[in-house]
């Protein structure tokens, strides 16, 4: 079965099972006894969340702790069950899903919010952020950040609950070590699908070909593409440093991720389990960003391991090809203001 076959599936055995049910996810919170036909306790409910990420990866990691601690915080009324892998579609296909409500929370990254609202891209724009610790501060502070994630609420049915880091993305790349922009000139690189990810990887020289995260190692593996653009962390648990050995530092963008979640879903929340939601939902990203540096660490070590080379590149060239994307980008007021309050919070 094709993961895209396997993903329509999973979804569609998940509704048959909601409709059986006649309440979406419900059944025993993760990590507690089902209350066992109790009429006096809330039903227990299991909500159901996107990744496309493997288990070893610190976003499985922390996202499966927060269910665990979830469901403790709220006696078991409620708890988190993560879907690996794509295994719920790719993250194009887990926005719509989330929005219908046929799954409840998902992990998508900026470029796909950018397609909902363009306000989105201001912090998509590669040198928004400067370092990870700046990103946190600003995509965590409801100040900064509280009407953005509301901004789908009519729209789509999505709110966004917070930011997970990606890390520092680099270009990496089957052919050979990449120093200058000029060095990507004809290089096929694959992309995240968004105007601003296309405009980004051109600016850097290279041409951009989009495509959804899972396709990423078959294309590299036969020649569709040249290389893509990627964390350390997703480069090693992602296999791709077997097909794309040549890992050149451009740290070209802070990437950032989302967890979003259906808006009816999260509305209908008591104010206790909404409360517990939200404390549990800021011990996750803490725990995240601590695993991103660690989990960094030992992905750099498990590539050089495994023969991928690491290369400093000249940065300042690269600085210098994606500068005018600011500009290009901060159109309207919200967006100037989101990015000024990214810059002084950097500070
Ligand atoms: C990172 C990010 C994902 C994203 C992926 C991509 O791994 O965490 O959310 O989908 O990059 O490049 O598509």
């Amino acid at each position: 079965m094709s993961p895209k076959t396997m993903a329509a599936s999973v979804v569609a055995g998940l509704s048959a099972l909601a409709l059986a049910a006649c309440s979406a996810g419900t059944g025993p919170a993760t990590g507690v006894a089902n209350g066992g036909g109790s009429t006096q306790a809330a039903a227990a409910k299991t909500l159901r969340l996107s990744l496309n990420q493997t288990e070893q990866h610190p976003s499985f990691i922390a996202l499966k702790n927060f269910g665990e601690r979830l469901a403790k915080a709220t006696n078991g009324r409620l708890g988190i069950q993560v879907y690996p892998n794509e295994t719920l579609g790719a993250q194009a296909e887990a926005l719509q899903l989330v929005g219908d409500g046929s799954v409840d929370l998902a992990i998508v990254s900026g470029s796909q919010l950018e397609k909902l609202n363009q306000d989105f891209s201001v912090f998509n724009l590669p040198l928004v952020f400067d370092s990870v610790e700046s990103q946190m501060k600003v995509v965590n502070n409801a100040d900064i950040v509280g009407d953005l994630y509301k901004s789908l609420e009519s729209s789509n049915q999505i709110t966004v609950v917070g930011g997970f880091t990606q890390g520092t993305r680099s270009v990496y790349t089957s052919k050979g070590p990449v120093n200058t922009p000029a060095d990507l000139k004809g290089q096929k690189i694959r992309v995240q699908d968004s105007p601003l990810a296309i405009a980004m990887v051109e600016a850097m020289g290279a041409s951009a070909t989009p495509m959804a995260f899972g396709e990423v190692y078959t294309a590299l593996q036969s020649g569709v593409i040249d290389g893509a653009e990627n964390n350390e962390v997703s480069y090693v648990t992602q296999k791709h440093l077997e097909v794309a050995k040549f890992f050149s530092r451009t740290n070209h963008l802070v990437g950032l991720d989302y967890l979003i979640i259906n808006s009816g879903l999260l509305g209908g929340l008591s104010a206790e389990d909404r409360a517990a939601f939200d404390k549990e939902w800021a011990a996750t990203f803490a725990e995240h960003t601590q695993l991103w540096t660690a989990e960094t660490d030992k992905a750099v070590q498990a590539a050089e391991a495994a023969g991928a080379k690491f290369n400093e590149v000249d940065a300042e060239a690269f600085r210098k090809a994606l500068e005018p994307l600011t500009a290009q980008y901060l159109k309207t007021d919200t967006q100037k203001a989101l990015y000024e309050a990214a810059q002084s919070a950097a500070q």
